[in-house]
């Protein structure tokens, strides 16, 4: 079917890491863990599918806000490589032994925030901010300390095919304020707003992020799948944004490192 092979063509011309051809023995790991890694894989297809949702929707606000071409195509992609990714995912979910995750459907749209009392550059630039710099950037640390423990050959190539394309995501909102920086510089009562919102952004993302960590005895099978407990989430995003995504938004005027340090829900 054309389709099809229209789609396997783009998502070739995507790829950025090449795969060895791995395949996965799961009789090598004790069931349990082959059994959690499962788990994980499975919401992750949700939560990549949920992710194309969210880079569409943020295509369109970059396109509103008058982007260059160059910033709207790379975001387009975003969303192309969020839907290779849930597939990816979809197809490491069989290979551990999982019912195929259905897609679509695998989960509902996720929405995006309109900041309608903005203006709609500064609306893409809060949620560009808010998807790539705190949301990518976290997920860029998450998938660097799994491939870290990944012992697998399988896993590890399922790791680090997405893992390449979010390090771009996560650097992709820094390339944007510099396209804007002008313009910001310009501005200051916006990047007095920026700031308010990220004060208000961080605490969100926390949120957001920070999970209940599972309540089972860690074994070595663990670690060799790359498993990252959901509670050490809260703290991968702390450390990323105290280290890496504040310190690098001060270079645009923003003033980032209060805002992080008196995060608040306060309006
Ligand atoms: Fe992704
Ligand atoms: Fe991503």
């Amino acid at each position: 079917m054309q389709l099809a092979s229209e789609y396997r063509a783009l998502r070739a011309s995507l790829q950025r890491v090449e795969d060895d051809g791995a395949v996965f023995a799961a009789e090598a790991y004790d069931p349990a863990a082959v059994a959690r890694a499962r788990t994980v894989w499975t919401t992750r297809t949700q939560n990549e599918y949920r992710s194309t949702f969210v880079f569409s929707a943020l295509a369109s606000q970059v396109l509103a806000a008058g982007a260059s071409v160059e910033a709207s195509a790379v975001t387009l992609r975003m969303a192309q490589d969020e839907l290779v990714h849930a597939e990816r995912c979809a197809d490491v979910s069989v290979a551990l032994g999982a019912p195929r995750p259905v897609l679509p459907g695998a989960a509902g749209p996720a929405g995006i925030a309109t900041h309608t009392k903005v203006s709609r550059e500064e609306c893409a630039l809060r949620n560009v901010v808010y998807t790539t710099c705190i949301t990518e950037m976290t997920a860029v640390a998450y998938l660097t300390l799994s491939l870290e423990r990944a012992r697998d050959r399988y896993l590890r190539n399922a790791i680090r095919a997405p893992l390449a394309d979010e390090t771009l995501h996560g650097r992709f909102g820094f390339l944007y304020l510099e396209s804007w920086d002008a313009w910001l510089r310009a501005r200051p009562e916006v990047r007095a707003s920026l700031t308010r919102y990220l004060r208000f952004a961080f605490a969100v993302a926390e949120r957001e992020l920070s999970q209940a960590p599972k309540a089972f005895a860690r074994t070595a099978d663990d670690d060799a799948l790359g498993d990252v407990d959901p509670g050490e989430m809260g703290e991968i995003y702390r450390n990323t944004m105290e280290h890496a995504v504040a310190p690098g938004l001060e270079r645009f005027g923003l003033d980032a490192e209060a805002a992080y340090r008196t995060r608040t829900f306060a309006p």
